[in-house]
């Protein structure tokens, strides 16, 4: 990203600074969630034409207008590789499984753990929470988290274990980690919307975690008539956390679990929905296995850039490390 579109997301300008856009329109758009030029910039004509109202050439030239003022569209490779530099990477607590992911789990993207249950997908989140505070030579962003818990599985004495394991004041720790419990599919679709409003307000937050992104998905639809349906409101929720990941360089971390046996999980039609969250955004893949005792593997699957490969890594009681 530009110094000069990094200023601009960080101090969104006014809707009403975008040509053609009185207060009158800039309040529809408001109040159908469109609060800011970032937000309008990533999304498509034709749902603000739905959500507003607006027509749809009206909204296009609005989404143009955005797009503009933040300079998203066509850049020379350059600057390309130059935005590939500064992506900010967060350290797992492991060497290894660091290693695996090209430096750590980063931001601008999804970053997709899956496995069996008690791999460790809940226990890596809750250590990324502590460690993106941590300041860049330590290996954190010096930033705050989100935390979307689908599962009721958050808890906050882990992390102040896992705080005071790198130095932290487990207290203040708990203080940057904005936690939310999903109860169902579309409270976690509104969820990650409100997520959106406040990375946006809160600036500084460079993480949202999402464990576990697929369970509501799974669990409210059984029965075939609706898969359709739910692939659609899938599809939707991930691209809001990709366009978030992307538009306030935010790493996005995910969890999936799946069966251990693929014949079983993919003969089961049910279970299949959604298929991996990745198959749907860009992003890396991590697959999780048990090894004896504390140990893990991980296996970096279908990475845009980085080589495949396996590492292993422990849950200690500190927190996420090497055996
Ligand atoms: P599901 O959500 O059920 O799919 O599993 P998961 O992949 O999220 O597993 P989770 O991250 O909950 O990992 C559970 C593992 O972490 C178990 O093996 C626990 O023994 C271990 N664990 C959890 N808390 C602690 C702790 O405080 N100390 C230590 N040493 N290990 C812990
Ligand atoms: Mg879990």
């Amino acid at each position: 990203m530009s110094a000069r579109t990094k200023k601009e997301i960080r101090r969104p300008r006014k809707l009403t600074d975008l040509p053609g856009v009185g207060p009158a329109t800039a309040e529809k758009l408001a109040q159908a969630g469109y609060t800011s030029i970032a937000a309008i910039a990533v999304a498509s004509p034709h749902e603000i034409a739905e959500a507003t109202g607006l027509s749809e050439n009206m909204a296009r030239k609005i989404v143009v207008a955005a797009r503009e003022t933040l300079n998203l569209g066509f850049k020379t490779a350059d600057i390309v590789y130059e935005e590939r530099l500064k992506v900010g990477r967060i350290t797992t607590g492991s060497k290894n499984l660091d290693r695996l992911l090209g430096g750590g789990v980063e931001t601008k993207t999804i970053t997709e753990f899956y496995g069996e249950f008690g791999t460790g997908k809940t226990q890596i989140c809750h250590q990324l929470t502590v460690n993106v505070q941590l300041p860049k030579e330590k290996g954190g962003l010096n930033g705050k988290a989100i935390y979307i818990d689908t599962e009721g599985t958050f808890r906050p004495e882990r992390i102040m274990a896992m705080a005071k394991a790198v130095g932290l004041d487990p207290r203040e720790t708990l203080k940057n980690i904005i936690y939310a419990r999903a109860y169902n599919r579309d409270h976690q679709m509104l969820i990650a919307e409100r997520a959106r409003e406040l990375i946006e307000e809160e600036g500084n937050i460079r993480l949202l975690i999402v464990d576990s992104v697929m369970g509501h998905f799974r669990a409210e639809y059984p029965g075939r008539e609706a898969l359709a349906e739910r692939q659609q409101k899938l599809n939707k929720h991930l691209h809001t956390l990709a366009r978030i990941a992307d538009v306030y360089d935010v790493a996005v971390v995910v969890t999936n679990q799946v069966m251990a046996r693929p014949d079983v999980f993919w003969g089961d039609s049910v279970v299949a929905v959604g298929g991996h969250v990745l198959a749907h955004v860009p992003g890396s893949r991590v697959y999780l296995r048990k090894l004896k005792g504390n140990k893990r593997v991980a296996r970096l699957v279908d990475s845009p850039y980085l080589p495949e490969g396996e590492v292993v890594f422990a849950i200690t009681d500190e927190g996420i490390r090497d055996e």
